[in-house]
């Protein structure tokens, strides 16, 4: 049996199993592709340390920023617990080689210690809601080149890595989780693996609106719906926050960094009318009532030096010009607002060990450990994902070990074969694009009772219809309709926590907007808990 049981090959992953591999504990990762194809390397802006390399800067106001940002939703001591381990955080990503920009010492004469690759010489910018340039980048790939470093030193320490399986189900019984049982894409059959210590790293549920979302296909919640059915709680999952600037079609995320660095917002007229650094949910509601007055909304890079522009964004210039058609240096990008993190997920205490169940830990976004609250500050969910993946992994092996082998779980095979026996066709991609819409419509940046019940309706009668359906291809092996299902079942799942939770914040605060409820109320100043009861998704 293994000590640690990681699920999920993304940032938080990674980093999890580095740090037990280190420490020298018998560690397997399972993702449901290959490892590094997550979230993670979408994440273009950079990852926020208070290290003042361009202006003076301090963990105090790093956790200032965050905690107004968070609307009275975060618990203050594990923003500080992320805040003042940044510094240290960026030192390690240094030390494994992530090649970070670096201050240009003929432009930024700043400190005599620029002379030295270390710490001082990482280059920083200004995302939305920061008081100073604080996220460290590497261009605009920075999650990619992390997670390329990171993979580099798992594989040099180690660590198994068992690719291309899904997850089915927790091995759970009784409060109890002792490993997980998933599907493997090539065999064709159930490996269920047990551990003394489950890490959920599973990463969020942004596509679930598909086709208004940044994320990838693959990004639709595996992990949270599975800790939800085995028992545990979620929390916050309302918050689903909106990134303001999206190229308007494809969804293609442009980074904050470039209004970090001087891009502005403009409307048909080429006016601005928002302040483009504002925090995101702000931003993001501002673009959002001109696009639903029937304007368009445009993103002008134009004021930022070719040169600069070249060297900070070489991938989203590459993307204007592919997916858009559009030379950023000749003219404003249409852009869009478009989901782009979950900062509702698996509720966890202090050590991020799941609450309401034994033996399964969460970290990164399929976690929620209540530092982002209301709106999530750009530039803190890759310091999220490699501070709480190493911190859980040392909190879960300094944790006592589940007795192995004693606890009833749920038959994996027979949800399988109950799939596989369906009649009918099924088409989970048509599906999930219609899902996305309506999501987007009705529990988006702007929402009322009467749109969320009736999306909550829509949703419980896809659920219905899923009993339904069945696959349209039927091979055991490389069957990728199948993986499809199980995404789409979670999908729907997470929908309906979404919606129920949505309801039950009565009240607009950050990312969730309400126009029948516009105020903060009091009664709403702590997170929603949402649990399955007999089958029924409630929240309170
Ligand atoms: O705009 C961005 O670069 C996004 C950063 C983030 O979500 O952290």
């Amino acid at each position: 049996m293994l000590d640690l049981l990681i699920i999920g090959s993304g940032g938080t992953g990674l980093s999890a199993a580095l740090e037990a591999a280190t420490a020298g504990a018998d560690v397997a990762v399972a993702c449901k592709s290959l490892p590094t194809q997550a979230q993670t390397c979408m994440a273009q802006g950079g990852i926020n340390a208070a290290l003042g390399n361009v202006e003076p800067d301090s963990p105090e106001e790093h956790i200032a920023d965050t905690l107004r940002s968070a609307h009275g939703l975060a618990d203050e001591a594990m923003v500080r617990t992320l805040c003042e381990s940044a510094p240290e955080t960026i030192e390690w990503l240094d030390r494994l080689l992530v090649p970070f920009s670096r201050i240009d010492p003929t432009e930024t004469p700043h400190s005599p210690l620029l002379t030295s690759h270390s710490l001082q010489t990482i280059a920083q910018r200004r995302l939305g809601g920061a008081s100073h340039p604080r996220a460290c980048y590497a261009q605009d790939f920075t999650g990619l080149k992390i997670l390329q470093s990171l993979y580099d030193r798992c594989l040099e320490a180690g660590v198994t890595f068992y690719p291309e399986h899904t997850l089915v189900d927790l091995i759970s019984a009784d409060g109890r989780v002792e490993g997980a049982h998933f599907w493997h894409f090539a065999e064709g059959e159930i490996h269920s693996i047990r551990a003394g210590a489950t890490l959920l790293a599973t990463g969020g549920f942004g596509d679930l609106y598909h086709g208004h979302s940044t994320n990838a296909y693959g990004a639709s919640g595996d992990g949270i719906a599975a800790a939800l059915r085995a028992g545990a709680a979620l929390s916050d999952m309302e918050y689903v926050q909106f990134h303001p600037t999206a190229m308007a079609g494809s969804a293609l995320l442009i980074s904050e960094g470039a209004r970090g660095a001087g891009a502005i917002l403009v409307d048909n007229e080429g006016r601005r009318f928002t302040d483009e650094l504002g925090p995101r949910d702000q931003v993001a509601r501002a673009i959002f009532e001109k696009i639903d007055a029937g304007e368009k909304v445009f993103l002008d890079l134009r004021p930022i030096p070719r040169r600069t522009l070249e060297e900070l964004m070489p991938q989203e210039l590459r993307l204007a010009r592919l997916h858009a058609h559009i030379d950023p240096f000749e003219e404003p990008i249409p852009i869009q607002p478009a989901v782009h993190y979950s900062m509702g997920g698996i509720d966890v205490d202090r050590r991020l060990a799941a609450r309401g169940i034994e033996g399964l830990w969460a970290a990164g976004e399929c976690s929620d450990a209540h530092v982002h609250g209301a709106n999530r500050l750009g530039g803190n969910s890759l310091l999220e994902i490699i501070a709480f993946g190493r911190l859980a992994a040392r909190n879960a092996l300094a944790t006592p070990k589940i007795a192995p082998g004693t606890r009833q779980s749920p038959d994996p095979a027979s949800r399988i074969e109950t799939i596989f026996a369906r009649e009918g066709k099924f088409n989970p991609y048509h599906k999930r694009k219609i899902l996305g819409k309506r999501l987007y419509h009705d529990l988006g940046i702007i929402r009322e009772e009467r749109g969320m019940r009736s999306a909550l309706e829509y949703i419980d009668e896809l659920r219905a219809k899923l009993a339904q359906t069945a696959l349209r291809d039927r091979a055991r092996r490389f069957n990728r309709a199948l993986v499809e299902y199980l995404e789409y079942e979670n999908s729907l799942l997470l929908a309906e926590a979404v919606a129920q939770a949505a309801l039950w914040r009565r009240e607009s605060r950050g990312a969730h907007w309400r126009s029948d409820y516009p105020q903060e109320r009091e009664e709403y100043a702590r997170p929603s808990k949402t649990v399955m009861k007999n089958g029924e998704v409630e929240t309170c």
